[in-house]
């Protein structure tokens, strides 16, 4: 008989067993894992603690089972009431094809995949995202369009900022917005106009033409926030005439009637793809858009999916002009976005594929014929309707009866948008029905027999669509759920997500997801949710993101918490901008300097000039810590100047720096706030709080280390703990008073607050002790990685005591000189021994940065191991002049199935090339050879190409 065991859920979470940790401690060299955070962290920081629950932790309930966590997520769920959501204004009801939700958003080969940074094994995503580029340009009438942005108010932004870096012509900081954007876009470029000094001048420009005097752009919306349809071309003509260049927001929907504003003359167009079949869910996550025309696409922020040759010249996908992005151009980057969208793009183009042009087609028909059903009946009824020519938003105009009319609407379960005390507006959308028009209408006191019906749509001829949209075979050939299905698979299967291995990626956390924590994302009372429904609707959310709030405050020490940051990046910004209003609350409006280390992510750099900051670079010693002298010089030279210093902790490094207390009041003795990049958090939950220790605000990635899994490069969500004295200067939202504070980084008021129950059913489910845990797992397994693999690939940087944090950098530098071989060989050769690379080349060229995560158990960590183990193997043969530099498995690397079927002519055998270890682990075949990323950026082509492309 054996003795029953009752597990935990950190037992499920955590990978390695009783007996695998006890090896991982014996190789480390300590007794246990509390010896082991003595030795690695320093003592000053390191937080007491009372048995397993370090300080501050107290606050967090015991943790429970997943069937307890999943309860206390139901009950929270049936605290909100999802109403009919009519309220529109960037938010809408769609239907989602249960085929794309359990194959997309439910299915960890797409939800746990990462960033296609190593294109090889990443042609899935890829496909789906050149998809997404394509319908945004078909749709737009654009040339290029970037694979998503964080939502449509910072696409806003981004087109904004866009547009002044491309008009060279202007000298004037005079940007126009039209009076009929919605408000949370108005506010977006508004708090992002001011640290740039960039001045926004408000016209009602289809009323009242362009405003005097010079400006370099224009952005305005269509339909506008009022659903008003319009021609947009007279205003972009005028704006060119005068010599500004014009961004038009656009409802992705309302073009495949209406003509795009691409064939119109705009030079950006931006815009959400949520309508797209990507819920609602309180506001987010949903893929916003931006596109642009042909001579602007090397200004695009983000990513972009460009097509090229691999090795055998087959078309291949990868990331294009990797130069533009922002961990490459740092303080010199025009944007700091870096997570974007992915998951939700991947819908978004899916929802696409799906319905084709026939079927968006005739949804936007619909929609539209719903809305003018509605706005004849109240017509009919002795409503004034405000604009006869609209698409799918009706703004009804009852003097002093509006909030009336919307708490009718509500008693009949249908939430309206108040403008104001005199308008109500009605937006309809792919789920409205007559049932819902007949509850509006009754809302209005009128009856349902006087109801006209649905009328024809409400668009004016002039403005019809007369151009043909996806056209391609993405868009016209899986209409059926067996093909759409096949298609889903057969992508996916390209892909290394952590459904097929471990993803040592340093610096990302690729640890478990799991599914009791993804549950609830999907579940129509989180999912269904307007971000503008009345409060007492969202009772159970609301809970839920106070709850988060209060135990990420206690994780890291903070006063308060945002979670309003939708990415890692925006977090940064926000907290930047705190700091900003800070300083110039006390009048200190000369402190624009900030610290920056050279080891720092690409991030900060960039959010720092976006916060209207200059970045002065601190050097790093020759151990990889900050460098004291040079960082008190900087403090000696920019004293007057300096407004803060942002430090990654651990850093990027993948050490605990020792001197992390001297730093941070060094910087506060000059008057500085210290921003500590709270990214690495992995390695401190349980351990240390950074706002105990030094900081003054942080941003944390919650698809990091709260385990939001990271989509294929989005959703994440970026929320920051702050000290109470930038309380005040946190993000507010013009549609959440409750918030306070200053102008809102996201579009809404809680960001991507649909993906928050993970993180809740996350800390729920691990406990103090759990958390703790985790911290010290994943410490142990990258030491012992470390220990293990030193003398294969020497180990850049470790700390006091030869420890590293939570991953650590393998130097191959030296190997390359004497070699020949280098870091991409050894990544792409990874694939060939089914892993996934480690990060590449980050924070310092020519080495590997691994991260295990606690979620890996020992035998996956081993086999990690062996396979670079074996890899060195094949670099000495290299060096020792039996395979060549240029013919070698690592420069032939990754192999696929159909170049062993050809003639073989390499110094190597097949066995080799396919299966170097024999056929122990699961083979994943890569789908494509090396690809050629150079060949792509000369020959740029950012959507899907014709198909004979494909034949040759
Ligand atoms: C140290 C560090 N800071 C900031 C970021 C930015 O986070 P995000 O990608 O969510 O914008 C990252 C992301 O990789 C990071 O590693």
């Amino acid at each position: 008989m054996t003795d029953a065991v009752t597990w935990n859920f950190s037992d499920r979470h955590i990978g390695p067993d009783a007996q695998g940790m006890r090896r991982i401690l014996d190789v480390v060299g300590v007794d246990t894992l509390d010896e082991l955070a003595a030795k690695a962290l320093p003592a000053g920081i390191l937080d007491k603690r009372d048995g397993d629950v370090a300080d501050g932790l107290e606050v967090l309930d015991a943790p429970l089972s997943e069937h307890e966590v999943l309860a206390g997520l139901k009950e929270l769920a049936s605290r909100n009431t999802v109403a009919t959501s009519m309220i529109g204004q960037g938010y809408y009801d769609t239907l989602t094809p249960p085929v794309l939700l359990r194959n997309i958003i439910e299915n960890p080969a797409w939800y746990t995949a990462y960033t296609p940074y190593q294109p090889e094994i990443s042609q899935g995503r890829l496909e789906a995202l050149l998809n997404f580029q394509t319908m945004v340009a078909d749709l737009t009438g654009m040339e290029v369009a970037n694979s998503s942005m964080l939502d449509e108010a910072t696409a806003a932004a981004e087109a904004m900022t866009l547009l002044r870096r491309a008009n060279r012509k202007s000298k004037s900081p005079r940007f126009v917005v039209d009076s009929d954007l919605f408000i949370q876009t108005a506010a977006v470029l508004a708090t992002r106009a001011e640290p740039l000094g960039i001045e926004l001048v408000t016209a009602n420009l289809v009323d009242d033409g362009l405003p005097e005097g010079d400006f370099f752009g224009v952005i305005l919306q269509v339909p506008g926030a009022s659903g008003r349809v319009f021609d947009v071309a007279p205003v972009i003509d005028a704006a060119h005439e005068r010599g500004a260049l014009v961004a038009v927001g656009a409802d992705l929907l309302a073009l495949t009637l209406m003509t795009p504003p691409g064939e119109k003359g705009a030079d950006a167009c931006f815009g959400t793809t949520q309508r797209f079949g990507v819920p609602m869910g309180f506001g987010g996550p949903h893929a916003g858009y931006l596109a642009v025309n042909g001579a602007h696409t090397r200004n695009l922020p983000g990513r972009l999916v460009g097509v090229s040759v691999d090795a055998d010249g087959a078309p291949a996908y990868r990331l294009a002009l990797q130069t533009r992005e922002q961990h490459i151009r740092r303080e010199k980057a025009t944007s700091n976005i870096c997570t974007a969208q992915v998951l939700l793009a991947v819908l978004a183009a899916m929802y696409a594929s799906y319905h084709g042009a026939e079927g968006l087609t005739g949804i936007a028909r619909r929609v539209a014929a719903h809305a003018s059903g509605l706005a004849g009946s109240l017509r009919s009824g002795g409503v004034e309707i405000v604009h006869a020519e609209l698409f799918d938003t009706v703004l009804a105009r009852v003097p002093g009866r509006a909030a009336v009319v919307v708490a009718a609407a509500i008693e009949r379960s249908v939430n309206l948008y108040l403008v104001d005390a005199d308008h109500v507006s009605i937006s309809c959308d792919e789920a409205t029905t007559h049932t819902h028009v007949v509850s509006v209408l009754a809302a209005f006191g009128i009856a349902a027999e006087e109801s006209a019906g649905d009328e024809p749509v409400s668009i004016p001829e002039e403005l019809a669509r007369s151009s043909e949209f996806l056209q391609h075979e993405a868009f016209t050939k899986y209409r059926t759920e067996t093909a759409m299905m096949r298609y889903l698979r057969r992508l996916s299967d390209k892909d290394l997500a952590l459904d097929r291995t471990m993803i040592p990626l340093g610096s990302c956390t690729m640890k478990l997801n799991a599914a009791a924590e993804m549950e609830a994302i999907t579940w129509p009372e989180f999912a269904g949710l307007h971000p503008f429904a009345p409060a007492d609707q969202t009772g159970g959310i609301r809970e839920l993101v106070s709850d988060l709030e209060r135990w990420l405050a206690a994780v890291t020490g903070y006063d308060a918490i945002t979670l309003q940051p939708n990415a890692g990046s925006q977090g940064e910004y926000a907290g930047l901008l705190a700091i900003r209003h800070y300083h110039l609350s006390r009048g200190d409006d000369h402190r624009d300097t900030c610290l920056i280390p050279s080891s720092a992510h690409g991030t900060n750099a960039a959010s720092a000039v976006m916060a209207g900051m200059r970045v002065e670079v601190v050097a790093c010693r020759p151990n990889g810590d900050v460098d004291l002298d040079d960082l008190r010089a900087k403090i000696a030279d920019h004293a007057e100047r300096l407004a803060a210093i942002m430090i990654t902790y651990p850093s990027t490094h993948g050490v605990y720096e020792h001197e992390i207390e001297d730093i941070c009041g060094a910087v506060h003795d000059a008057g500085g706030q210290v921003y500590i990049d709270g990214a690495n958090l992995n390695a401190l939950v349980g351990l240390a709080r950074p706002g105990k220790f030094g900081g003054d605000v942080s941003h944390l990635n919650l698809h990091k280390t709260f385990c939001i899994p990271h989509g294929g490069g989005g959703p994440g969500v970026g929320p920051i703990g702050v000290r109470s004295h930038l309380t005040p200067f946190l993000p507010g939202h013009p549609a959440a008073p409750e918030l306070g504070g200053v102008g809102p980084v996201s579009a809404a008021p809680y960001g991507s607050a649909s993906i928050l129950p993970i993180t809740w059913a996350y800390i729920k489910l691990m406990g103090a002790r759990g958390l703790r845990q985790a911290s010290l797992t994943a410490i142990a397994s990258a030491n012992y990685i470390a220990r293990r693999l030193d003398e294969y690939f020497p180990v850049l940087y470790t700390g006091a005591n030869g420890m590293v944090a939570h991953e650590c950098i393998l130097d191959l530098r030296q190997l390359t000189k004497d070699t020949g071989v280098t870091v991409d060989d050894v990544a792409k050769r990874l694939a060939d021994y089914g892993f996934h690379a480690p990060t590449m080349s980050f924070p310092v060229a020519g080495t590997l940065m691994v991260e295990p995560t606690e979620s890996e158990d020992l035998s996956e960590i081993d086999e990690f191991i062996a396979a670079m183990i074996a890899i060195r193997g094949e670099i000495d043969r290299v060096g020792a002049g039996e395979w060549t530099v240029d013919d070698n498995p690592l420069r032939g690397a990754p192999h696929t199935a159909e170049c062993l079927v050809g003639e073989w002519t390499h110094p190597y055998s097949r066995e080799i090339a396919v299966y170097p270890l024999g056929k122990g682990r699961a083979k994943v075949w890569p789908s494509v050879r090396r690809i050629d990323g150079a060949h792509g950026d000369r020959n740029l082509v950012c959507s899907c190409p014709p198909l004979e492309a494909y034949s040759s």
